[in-house]
């Protein structure tokens, strides 16, 4: 009995993980889609306008994290350090994502698939 019990603790804790796991990806999609992110990184965030766009499906997401938050540090006005980005382009929208928004869009983009990082 004891062992059922436990059984269907793991299960129920195992499938509300990935609900929520799966809940997050599409929040993190619809961040990408409310501020056109696609516009300039591409629709699948690998296939950028421009060369000089980096390619982000596949990053790590505590990468992209902590460079969304460099980029709204620079823009900020923090002073040009290791840890500040200062770009025009990306501080503008980087002002406008709230650490939610930041998480989301990140744990969205390393989830896919591409040929950075780990292969998916
Ligand atoms: C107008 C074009 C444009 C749009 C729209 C845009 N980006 Fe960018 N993005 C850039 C450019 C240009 C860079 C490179 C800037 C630099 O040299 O630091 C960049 C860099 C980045 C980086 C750093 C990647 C790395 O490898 O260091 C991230 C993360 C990023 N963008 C995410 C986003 C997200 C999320 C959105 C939507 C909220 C977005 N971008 C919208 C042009 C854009």
């Amino acid at each position: 009995m004891k062992r059922t019990v436990y059984t269907l603790a793991g299960l129920i804790v195992a499938t509300t993980g990935g609900f929520a796991q799966a809940q997050d990806l599409a929040a993190g999609k619809a961040v990408f889609d409310k501020f056109n992110c696609a516009s300039c990184h591409g629709a699948d965030a690998k296939t950028s306008v421009d060369p000089a766009y980096p390619v982000l499906a596949g990053q790590h997401a505590d990468y992209l994290i902590q460079a969304l938050k460099a980029y709204r540090r620079g823009a900020a006005g923090a002073p040009a350090t290791a840890n500040v980005r200062k770009n025009p382009i990306m501080g503008a929208f980087a002002v406008q994502l709230s650490d939610k928004d930041i998480e989301q869009v990140a744990h969205w983009l390393s989830a896919q698939p591409s040929d950075l990082g780990v292969r998916k």
